[in-house]
């Protein structure tokens, strides 16, 4: 492995806004994310599959009264967004090190008010291992207050075509739908909505500058 991801694994298990899940059978933090980690009560929101982590900082700097947890495995990537949010004293924010695959094992009822992936892995071969598949939904319901938003940003055809197959099959209820999102903020006020979708990931720059069009559902699905 190279010597600075070793570097930045040794890191992130230092950082206090950084959690590690090694599939232990019960998570400690599980339904205690409120109390033992942000030590508020404000609403919770999740990126999963979060990569550098620009969404999840980006939301914590405009939203102090919220928390934001992005979840990936990895932690070279983690460790971007956990530097930088330390190096702003953003104390609403923070990362966890594990696979989606286990997320109803690290949350409990209602814990979550709202989810955001974030350019997820399409997973062309392996539609059950989308992270909008009624798969990880049903994990989803598991954790997620009822009327919890779900927001899916993403460059990819295959996937968006997906979930919204998904959202009709199983009655989903959207809340908004733009299907080439920047053409919906050029020249718009900046309103809440807005600044949130000007918030650009990493992999969003790299398939923006190759042409690709963004594009952006949020619905609900209790
Ligand atoms: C295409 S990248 C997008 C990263 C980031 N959201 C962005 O837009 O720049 C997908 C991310 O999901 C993470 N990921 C994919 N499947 C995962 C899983 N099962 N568990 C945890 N992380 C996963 C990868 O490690 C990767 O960082």
């Amino acid at each position: 492995m190279a010597k600075d991801k070793l570097a930045r694994f040794a890191a992130i298990k230092t950082f206090p806004n950084v959690l590690e899940h090694h599939y232990q059978a019960s998570f400690p933090m599980k339904g205690h994310w409120h109390r033992d980690f942000f030590k508020n009560d404000h609403p919770l929101v999740l990126e999963l599959g979060c990569g550098k982590g620009e969404y999840s900082v980006g939301m914590a700097r405009l939203f102090p009264e919220k928390n934001f947890l992005g979840l990936d495995i990895k932690g070279n990537r983690i460790f971007i967004g956990a530097r930088q949010a330390l190096k702003e004293n953003l104390n609403n924010v923070g990362f966890l090190r594990t696979r989606i695959d286990f997320v109803e094992s690290l949350f409990g009822p209602n814990e979550v008010d709202e989810i955001w992936l974030t350019f997820s892995d399409p997973q062309p071969q392996k539609p059950k291992k989308r992270l909008s598949s009624s798969l990880f939904i049903n994990r989803y319901r598991t954790f997620l207050k009822p009327g919890g938003t779900i927001h899916m940003k993403t460059d990819n055809d295959l996937l968006f075509d997906f979930t919204m197959e998904e959202i009709e099959l199983h009655g989903y209820t959207i809340i908004d739908y733009r299907p080439d999102l920047y053409a919906t903020l050029n020249g718009a006020e900046d309103s809440v909505e807005n600044t949130i979708f000007r918030i650009k990931t990493h992999y969003e720059t790299l398939f923006h500058a190759k042409g690709h069009v963004i594009k952006y559902v949020s619905f609900k699905v209790h």
